[in-house]
């Protein structure tokens, strides 16, 4: 046996239970608050074409191969990691420190999500330019992040199958329910169809040359990864709670599918009541914090959809950031021995601390700079620039090259039990193409930097 093996381990509890969790993980503030924004400055249905072909070629075969090696190791992603190949454990601890980083300035975000919430449930409709108010308050935001991070806590403390699936399980339908209700409120806005336009034509004058057609390459990979959880362990650790019966390549579809579904539902809801309103839909991040509460503001009872908005951003924020800490719980508990409760603590706790810095980035501290970056941009860059690509890079090498098509084919089909047919495809993918792709923007990144 194992040092590390682990004597009993929680699992889904259904088939259903599963999809709703993984994709409860993907689907998150990526979809909603980013999606929309970086769509918007993006190029609208350029960046839509492009994001699609990454969803196929890129997220497709990692988070299978994620799944693959988690359901394989029936472990946290570092043993997972180490199973497949000894001295390969840290491809699985570069997910367990990025998830610290993204959990860092998610629960930043999801605090304001819950400020939004409730000041749009108790009848008042932020204006536009509170965003930027309420951001650089020193107190009242570490106050709603850190409820954030508690809510957290207790759902992750109750366990995979009576907490994460639980919760997963409902908030994720009823997001989607809900969403398809906003967007078709959305389409029947005066001025809808400039919106749509912008999200479903293609703009080919916005692409001049090869630098902008460069930038949205790149910023399409990176929200494939961002908006999928790859490259993070976390997939690797949901996939470690199934079992054989589980047809990991037809899961996977299902959750690449849920996830762009949402992104696209997303992006109809919140740029055609942009357009509609004669806004910009070039704002950034605070797309859905100051356009769309402008949007808000100007509707018969704003409140009551925005109130609803907001719910639904909170709940996909919730779904997300439970996956982030689960994947530091199941290491801490298997690789040091530690409680369940020990090992959420410690990550609420630090997520706790670390997110104070993140937060006052829009207030005293936004002049305080580490490498010419606030600690928020900092920790998205840590996350996103540099542990999401290497975590994706290693793994593609880890299961392409030294696990090789043999095994995966046998994990991904469960033995045979179910065929795989695009195993070739799918390895041709993940030997070649994925990581040529990821280090190619990982390093055309960094030449812009220079
Ligand atoms: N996918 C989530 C979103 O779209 C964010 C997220 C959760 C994530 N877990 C992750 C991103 C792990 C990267 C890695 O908002």
């Amino acid at each position: 046996m194992n040092k590390y093996a682990v004597k009993s381990r929680d699992k889904w509890s259904t088939g259903f239970g599963f999809i709703m969790s993984a994709a409860g993980s993907a689907v998150g503030l990526g979809n909603i608050w980013k999606f929309p924004y970086v769509c918007g400055t993006g190029g609208g249905a350029v960046f839509l074409a492009v994001y699609i072909f990454f969803v196929i070629v890129l997220g497709y075969p990692i988070l299978l191969t994620e799944l693959a090696v988690g359901r394989n190791g029936g472990s946290n992603a570092v043993t997972a990691c180490e199973r497949i190949k000894k001295g390969w454990g840290f491809a699985g601890g570069f997910g367990v420190a990025g998830s610290m980083a993204v959990l860092a300035y998610y629960c930043t975000v999801g605090g304001w999500v819950m400020k939004y919430f409730f000041t749009a449930a108790s009848g008042n409709i932020p204006e536009p330019t509170y965003f930027s108010e309420y951001s650089s308050l020193t107190f009242e935001p570490l106050v709603w992040q850190t409820v954030f991070i508690l809510i957290n806590g207790m759902i992750v403390m109750l366990g995979v199958s009576k907490g994460i699936e639980k919760v997963s399980s409902v908030l994720l339908p009823l997001l989607l329910m809900f969403l398809v209700g906003l967007m078709i409120y959305s389409l029947t806005l005066e001025g809808a169809g400039e919106g749509v336009k912008f999200f479903l034509m293609p703009d080919f004058s916005r692409i001049t040359g090869f630098g902008e057609l460069a930038d949205i390459i790149v910023a399409a990979m990176g929200q494939v990864f961002f908006s999928l959880s790859l490259g993070m362990g976390t997939l690797i650790t949901y996939g470690s709670y199934l079992d054989r019966e589980a047809n990991l390549s037809r899961s996977t579809g299902v959750i690449l599918f849920i996830d762009t579904l949402i992104a696209v539902i997303s992006g109809l809801t919140v740029l055609p009541s942009v357009f509609a309103m004669g806004m910009e839909p070039d704002e950034g991040a605070g797309l859905i914090f100051s356009t769309l509460t402008g949007v808000f503001g100007r509707l018969s009872s704003g409140n009551l959809i925005g109130a609803f908005f907001f719910a639904l951003v909170l709940f996909a924020a919730l779904t997300s950031s439970i996956s982030l800490i689960e994947t530091i719980t199941a290491y801490l508990s298997e690789r040091f021995g530690m409680s369940r409760k020990k090992a959420v603590a410690v990550p609420v706790a630090a997520a706790v601390l670390l997110s104070v810095p993140a937060s006052l980035s829009y207030g005293v501290l936004s002049d305080f700079k580490i490498f010419g970056m606030t600690a928020f941009e900092l920790y998205v860059f840590i996350s996103d620039r540099i542990i999401m690509p290497l975590g994706g890079f290693c793994l593609c090498i880890l299961a392409g090259w030294l696990w090789g098509r043999e095994n995966t084919d046998r994990e991904i089909s469960s033995g045979g039990k179910y065929p795989f047919r695009l195993s070739g495809v799918y390895s041709f993918l993940i030997k070649y193409v994925s990581p040529v792709m990821i280090a190619v923007v990982f390093f055309s990144y960094f030449r812009n930097m220079l």
